[in-house]
Formats: C-alpha cells, structure tokens, sequence
C-alpha cells in the first residue's frame, strides 16, 4: 500500500524529533520513521540519565567540521536559548553542572517526552519498529519501502545518527544514503571516546584513578577538565575531547599539575619526608607511587639532587603519550565526519544536489565538543530543516 505524505524523517532521535515538531506544527504531513523498538534510547542515557541538553556558551568555535563556519546559521536561527524556552515551557528544571553545561532536573526520559509531545502537536505520524527497506527518487520526491508500508514523499529528512554504540540502535544508514545519492562523505571515526595505550605504557594497575584538573594538548588544540587513567588507556572529560582532534600516531602531552610552581611546592615541602608523601598532596596516592617508583627507590626529599627533582616536575607537567588507538564506537559518544557540509544548503541542510533531501544532526560531518553541544547541534539542524522540508 502506497502512503502519501510531505515529509518522511528517517530517525526518531534529537534531530528528527526536533524535525518532526518543526515541520508538523508548520502544517506539513509528516511520517517519523525508526527501527527502534524503544523511542530515543540515545537521549535516555545521555547525561549519566540527567540530559545534559545544550550548553549556554554554545558557539561556532565549539564544533569541529571541515568547513568551521557550517554551524553559524543554524544556531542562529535556532539557539541554545530557543531550546531552554521550550524546556521551560514544559515546565521542566535543569541546572548548570560545570562549564555551561545545562542538565534536566527531572531526567533525559522528560526531555523525551518533552519532544514526544511537540512532535504530536504537530501531528506527525510515527512509525517505531519499522525498517527502510529501500529509497527511490521519484519525478515528485521520494519513495520510501518499509517493513511495513511504502511512504511517497516531497521531502526526505536523513536523522539517523552516528555509528556510536550499535546495541542501541545506531547504523550507518545514513551515510549509504548519502552514498546512494552520491554526496560525499568526510572521513569517519570514534569521537569523544577513551584512548588506548601501548602495552609499555599501560598503567593497568591504576584503573580508576582520576586527576581532576589537567591540560591535554594534541597539537594545537588543550582542553583543561579531569582525566581517569583506565585498564586499556585514558578516559575523562579531558580525554574524550581531545580524541575528536587526535589521529593516529599523534602523541598528547598532559599537565598533571597544570598549577603546581614546583620549585615553590618543593621549598615548602618537608625535606626529610619521603617525597611520595610530599607529592600525595597534589595528586592521586597511587598514581604517585607508581610514578616515582619507575624513578628507582623511593627516598626522603632531600636525598633528591636539584637536577633529579626538575625532571620529576617536569614529568608531571608534560606527560607525553603517544595513544594506540581509541575504544571505538562500542563507547564513543558521536562519529566524527559524515555528510560532507559542502554538499549542504547551511540554512537549510538541504542537498545542494538533491531537491528534498536533508540531513541533519550528527550524521552531518560537524562534531560538537563534549558538554550538550552535540545535542544543541541536533535541535539546531533538526529546527532549521523542519522549517524549510
Ligand atoms: P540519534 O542517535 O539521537 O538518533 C538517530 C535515530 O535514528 C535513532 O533513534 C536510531 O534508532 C535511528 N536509526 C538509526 N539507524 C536506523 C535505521 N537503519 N533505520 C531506522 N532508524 C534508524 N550529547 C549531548 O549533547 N549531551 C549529552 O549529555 C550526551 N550524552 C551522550 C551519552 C552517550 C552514552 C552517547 C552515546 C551520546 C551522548 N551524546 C550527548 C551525543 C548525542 O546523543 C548525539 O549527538 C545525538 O543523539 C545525535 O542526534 P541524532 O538525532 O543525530 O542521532
């Protein structure tokens, strides 16, 4: 049987729902497709369950994407303030936990309703549970197969994410359609996702131990936040941000101790006090025995030479690591690169060679930094398509 509607949105996540409302409360005849069985099991377990839903200093600068200045329009149009009005015009509360960082009080399962219900307000048709079996051009549009009817359609909304975490339901569908219609595609990888070490530098024995206030450098680019050593490597905030801008071979530099003048710490330091008990004062215990015991027996303060305790500061302000590689998208919170945003209307998102067909969220190639920017991404591309599909 042949249905016949303005728009189908495949995907049901942040950026088709956000579609959906957008489109539906505009008048269009909408359809929202999703193979899941469960509605946007993505949003439900961002945020440790909390939602960290956008971030109040959201800016361009915060996205990695080959073309920087993508993002501009959308944002513009749709901002990190627009989504707060609509959170709370659901009478919702959230909280600033760090760094703009914005979480829902009442949950991630309450912003989905949130969206559940603007998108119902537009009275779009929803279609959970279903497959795409295949994607036509038409003269008018688009043909869309599904397990369970064929969609015709004027407009194509492509929302169907990442490849990051598979047992919930992301798939690379997106980009084969993007492949089908010949748009190209940057590059794809794990993106804000732990590291791995090489064997030489595991320090499996110290899983578990976080250093709250580090720099990570990789080449240019430091982010300041915590860092969590691992049995495979390196996680925390500070780690999931650089690995968006890390490739392999690259190495990180971390600063342990971004604060710590080492010759004041060492002239205020008891002398005759191992120098473990001195150092357990500005990091981890068990990092810092691990640490100065790769420097041979450890001994009382004073019995290090100037020279000796210049280059244990020195270690601690500049660890350099060369990573084996990352986790991968069993664990990546997004996938860098994707649709590539020359082939995109930034206004729009619409195919500049395919009248009708959009994509948005985060099978677009732009990556926002860890903190709400991915999801402002998604309600931003979502609006700007809704208004224009
Ligand atoms: P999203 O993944 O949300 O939706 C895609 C939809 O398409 C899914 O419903 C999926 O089932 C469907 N789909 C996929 N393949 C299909 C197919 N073949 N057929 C039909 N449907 C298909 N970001 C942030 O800003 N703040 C945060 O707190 C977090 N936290 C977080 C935690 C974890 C563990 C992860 C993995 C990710 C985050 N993120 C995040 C990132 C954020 O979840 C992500 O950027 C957005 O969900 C992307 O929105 P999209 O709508 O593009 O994809």
């Amino acid at each position: 049987m042949q249905n016949v509607v303005e728009v189908v949105i495949i995907g049901a996540g942040a950026a088709g729902m956000m579609c959906a409302a957008t489109a539906g409360q505009k008048g269009r005849s909408v359809v929202l497709i999703d193979h899941a069985t469960k509605l946007a099991e993505k949003i439900r377990i961002s945020g440790g369950g909390r939602c960290n839903f956008t971030n109040l200093n959201t800016l361009a600068g915060c996205y990695q994407s080959e073309n920087p200045h993508f993002v501009k329009s959308a944002l513009k149009q749709y901002s990190q303030f627009d989504f707060i009005k609509m959170v709370e015009s659901h009478g919702l509360g959230y909280h600033e936990k760090t760094l703009g960082q914005l979480f829902c009080d009442q949950g991630s399962q309450a912003i989905i309703d949130m969206l559940k219900a603007e998108v119902d307000l537009g009275g779009a048709i929803w279609r959970m549970d279903t497959a795409i079996i295949s994607i036509q051009k038409t003269e008018a549009g688009f043909e869309v197969v599904t397990s369970r009817e064929t969609w015709l359609c004027s407009s194509l909304v492509v929302a169907c994410g990442g490849l990051s975490i598979p047992p919930i339901g992301a798939t690379g569908l997106g980009f084969e359609i993007a492949k089908q219609f010949d748009i190209p595609l940057m590059p794809l990888a794990p993106a804000l996702v732990p590291l791995t070490f090489q064997p030489q530098d595991l320090w499996a024995d110290l899983a578990g131990v976080a250093i709250e206030d580090t720099i990570v450098k990789c080449g240019h680019t430091e982010f300041r936040e915590a860092i969590l050593l691992t049995h495979k490597g390196v996680s925390g905030p500070a780690i999931l941000q650089i690995s968006s801008y890390w490739r392999s071979g690259d190495a990180l530099e971390i600063d342990l101790v971004p604060d710590v003048d080492f010759d004041a710490f060492w002239a205020a330091a008891n002398r005759d006090a191992l120098i473990t008990t001195a150092l357990a004062e500005i990091l981890p215990k068990r990092l810092v025995h691990a640490w100065l015991a790769a420097w041979g027996e450890i001994k009382p303060l004073k019995q290090y030479s100037p020279k000796e305790r210049a280059a244990i500061a020195d270690s601690f302000h500049c660890w350099r690591i060369i990573p084996s590689g990352s986790v991968g998208y069993k664990k990546a919170e997004v996938t860098r690169g994707g649709v590539d945003t020359q082939a995109l209307s930034s206004k729009t998102m619409e195919s500049r060679q395919v009248a009708g067909l959009f994509f948005v969220g985060e099978v677009v190639d732009v990556t926002g930094w860890l903190g709400g920017y991915n999801f402002q991404w998604a309600w931003s591309s979502g609006y700007v398509a809704g208004l224009n599909c």
